[in-house]
């Protein structure tokens, strides 16, 4: 068995190979070649740096790996199910390693679906440490709301792509690699709305509308309860989006995680993040 570099391989044998690799996985996530382009692209995955592990011209496996400044980003790392436990997955991992000490990459992050046993050990066997769990939440669409919420409400602004960047790159709380602002910039047409409460509580919330779907969910509270200014601002921003339903990926499990749920988000679930120094 050898590695490549994924870039001598089309994006269409990538999708596959990642595919394959799926095929039991925990939480199902088929890709087709779009997606897996708009991916690598939104994540700044570097197809250079990422690898293949191969034998006999037969594609065993991948990994790949997002590279910002001076951190790297595992992600879609898998072994065809045949292959596992031979050393496929530890031989990947090494090449990722390998590839960002060649960038001079000072540390190194992913996200591992909680329960995930084999990933997880392979993981901490590579010295990933875990940092923090977050909640993949999803909600389907309501035609009630919890009225007495527009009572409290003293203005909301609605605000484009632009501001909401802007927005986002003033964010207090460290976001995970899916929600940094580089990975947000990436996305084409993002919306936010800026909600004001007769309190004084205050907060935003930016988003990405889809036909059918809302995504890229960030709420942040820049005054008040966050509890009650995240239901308040979700519920206005339902309100104005009734059909659709929405995902909300790697929320932390904190006050505004409560106020999610009240406006109707469940936990769907859980990534475990990782890092490790280089
Ligand atoms: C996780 C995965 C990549 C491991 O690949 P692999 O080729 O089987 O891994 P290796 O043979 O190199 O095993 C390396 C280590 O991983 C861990 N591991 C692998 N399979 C395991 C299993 N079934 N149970 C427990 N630990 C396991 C062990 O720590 C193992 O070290 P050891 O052999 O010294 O015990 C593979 O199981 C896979 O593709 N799973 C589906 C996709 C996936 O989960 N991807 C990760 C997404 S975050």
């Amino acid at each position: 068995m050898e590695l490549q570099q994924a870039n001598s391989f089309t994006f269409e044998q990538l999708t596959d190979a990642y595919n394959e690799t799926r095929i039991d996985y925990l939480v199902p996530m088929p890709m087709n070649v779009a997606r897996l382009m708009e991916y690598c692209r939104v994540y700044d995955v570097s197809l250079e740096h990422s690898c293949i592990a191969v034998e006999d011209e037969i594609m065993l496996g991948l990994g790949m790996l997002g590279i910002r400044h001076q951190r790297g980003w595992i992600t879609r790392l898998g072994v065809l199910p045949a292959g596992r436990r031979k050393g496929t997955g530890s031989a990947l991992m090494e090449g990722l390693i390998d590839a960002a000490h060649r960038e001079s990459l000072q540390a190194m992050w992913l996200e591992v679906i909680k329960g995930n046993e084999p990933a997880h050990n392979l993981f901490r066997k590579y010295g990933f440490e875990e940092t923090r769990e977050l909640i993949v939440a999803r909600r389907a669409p309501k035609a009630e709301f919890n009225k007495a919420i527009f009572d409290q409400i003293r203005r909301i602004t609605t605000l484009n792509h632009e501001d909401a960047i802007i927005l986002l790159s003033h964010r207090q709380e460290r976001p995970n690699w899916l929600n940094e602002t580089e990975s947000l910039q990436n996305v084409r047409n993002l919306s936010a709305l800026l909600v004001e409460l007769k309190n004084g509580g205050r907060g935003w919330v930016t988003y990405h509308a889809g036909l059918l779907q809302l995504t890229r969910l960030i709420v942040e509270v820049t005054v008040g309860d966050p509890t009650e200014v995240t239901e308040a601002i979700l519920t206005v921003l339902h309100q104005r989006h009734k059909r659709q339903d929405s995902i909300a990926e790697n929320l932390c499990e904190d006050e505004k995680w409560l106020g999610f749920q009240k406006a109707g988000y469940f936990d769907s679930f859980r990534r475990i993040e990782m890092t490790r120094p280089l």
